[in-house]
């Protein structure tokens, strides 16, 4: 094998030591001489020579070992060659003074050649260790470099360890700005929902894409899914967060749209469903109506007529009269309210307030149309965070598909609105079913596009569906639709408790 042999200078003014070490090193290394300080710094500076290793005299006329020796210390051509002293003296001094001059080793005149060439060996092995290394870090430093995702490492103790390139240039700062300062300097706690994820990551081990913001270092937000996990150092005593951010601010912009786009949509939607419940709300208000006129017209006559004891009798009719004034109040108001237009804060909501309320403008609707309305609502379920006008949208679009799906002349037509907690406690469980037209598989696929209808034009617009995943998605709720063709439809919406 025809391996390429190491180069070792030798620089000593003695000829016999020097014939001594060419033979000794022949075999294994390719061996070059100056027979002084100054001829062997001339010729590594002119890069005539560029050794592997340099075993060096300490005591030369002119220029000594040391003198060469932080030459070639001082150069960075020149700094990562290994310097061995050859020296005569083995005191304590001169041996200190060997390693301060950034020597590697020593070895005493007389030599034993072995221990020479064990020391040679050695330190020629550590030399390509090293350049390995380097080679490796320069390799990893690379693949840093093209990352494409921000790369950010942090101490245990929230100190900025590591930012590469990428991080640099979307925060705009120098590495030296961020090395050593606390992470919260791009990662500032104000603007972060949830708080110590830090400390999250330290009992968990990682961090599962969280969305966070960084702040640049002039003063702009932006938007990053956040993962990472925790690594041990180089030196296996401390453990470092490593975190990639995944900038997401074109995905938020375009998320708000959308969000946006909803909310159009959904006060559209209302609109129309205004429209629609208006038939029920009108019978609902014209009955009582109708009642009240007539007991007041009768208690007109009675007055007129001056028959005391007949005006007592309606005082039971008076009452009635007054819970249906109430009752129609009620009505009114919430119209007034589900027409209102903050349709987007979340406040602490209760799930069967929302359902009473859908009930009050769509019962009557239900009734007309002789569909029988089971509603089964659980004890003490748990609160809710969302928006009631918004969830009462959802309930009035199911309500209106489950009418919808019913021919004319069905008999025995039954909604059922069962609402539960789940095991957990954590969720509230809504089960909207019908026992109507249903749905085969391919239509189930698209019921929640924007847009998709399979009602006659001017009957539906296909938009109560996707109305109705966005609010269920925004409570970060879940929607499953599971039906059969000619048997019925359920709907189960999952929401999770507030806390
Ligand atoms: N309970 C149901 N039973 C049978 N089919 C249903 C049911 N709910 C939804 N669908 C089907 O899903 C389609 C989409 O429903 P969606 O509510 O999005 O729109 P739409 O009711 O057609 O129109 P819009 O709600 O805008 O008035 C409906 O056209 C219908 O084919
Ligand atoms: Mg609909």
């Amino acid at each position: 094998m025809n391996r390429k042999k190491p180069k070792i200078l030798i620089v000593d003014d003695e000829n016999l030591i020097i014939d001594l070490l060419v033979n000794l090193l022949k075999d294994d290394y390719k061996t070059v001489i100056a027979k002084s300080g100054e001829q062997a710094l001339k010729r590594l500076n002119s890069g005539a020579i560029l050794p592997d290793l340099v075993l060096l005299d300490i005591v030369m006329p002119e220029m000594n070992g040391f003198e060469v020796c932080r030459h070639l210390k001082g150069n960075d051509r020149t700094c990562d060659i290994p310097v061995i002293f050859l020296t005569a003296k083995n005191d304590q001094k001169t041996i200190v003074r060997v390693f301060e001059k950034g020597a590697a080793d020593y070895v005493s005149k007389p030599f034993n050649p072995y221990e020479l060439l064990a020391r040679v060996k050695t330190h020629l092995e550590r030399k390509k260790l090293l350049k390995e290394i380097k080679r490796e870090k320069e390799y990893t430093d690379n693949i840093l470099k093209s990352m494409g995702e921000s790369l950010i490492v942090i101490t245990l103790e929230g100190m900025i360890e590591f930012a590469n390139e990428k991080t640099l240039k979307l925060l705009g700062y120098q590495l030296n700005e961020l090395l050593g300062k606390e992470y919260t300097i791009v990662i500032p706690e104000a603007l972060q929902g949830e708080r110590n994820w830090v400390e999250e990551a330290i009992n968990k081990g990682d961090i599962n894409s969280i969305e966070k913001t960084f702040l640049t270092k002039n003063g702009q937000e932006i938007p990053v899914l956040l993962t990472g996990s925790l690594m041990n150092d180089y030196t296996e005593e401390s453990k470092l967060i490593v975190c990639v951010a995944q900038n997401i601010s074109e995905r938020k912009a375009s998320e708000k749209l959308e969000k946006e786009m909803m909310l159009k949509m959904l006060s559209v939607s209302k609109l129309a469903t205004l429209g629609e419940v208006s038939t029920g709300v009108a019978h609902e208000i014209n009955q009582p109506l109708t009642y009240i006129n007539s007991l007041i017209q009768s208690m007109k006559i009675d007055i007129k007529d001056k028959k005391e004891s007949s005006l007592m009798d309606h005082e039971e009719d008076l009452d009635i009269a007054y819970a249906q004034i109430k009752r129609i109040t009620r009505i009114i108001n919430h119209l007034k309210m589900f027409g209102r237009k903050d349709d987007s804060i979340f406040t602490t909501i209760r799930i069967e307030d929302v359902l009473s309320n859908t009930l009050l403008l769509m019962e009557k609707r239900v009734a007309l149309k002789n569909i029988k309305l089971v509603r089964r609502v659980g004890h003490d379920l748990p609160e809710l965070y969302g928006n009631e006008q918004q969830l009462e949208q959802v309930l009035i679009n199911l309500l209106q598909n489950a009418m919808d799906s019913f021919e004319e002349s069905t008999n025995n037509a039954i909604i059922e609105i069962v609402i539960k907690q789940d095991g957990s406690g954590n969720f509230v469980e809504i089960s909207f079913s019908d026992n109507g037209s249903g749905m085969d598989n391919e239509i189930v696929d698209r019921i929640y596009e924007p847009f998709f209808t399979t009602k006659e034009v001017g009957k539906g617009t296909g938009v109560g569906l996707s109305i109705v995943y966005g609010i269920i998605r925004d409570h970060r709720g879940d929607i499953k639709c599971e039906s059969r063709l000619g048997k019925g439809t359920t709907f189960l919406i999952t929401l999770p408790a507030k806390n």
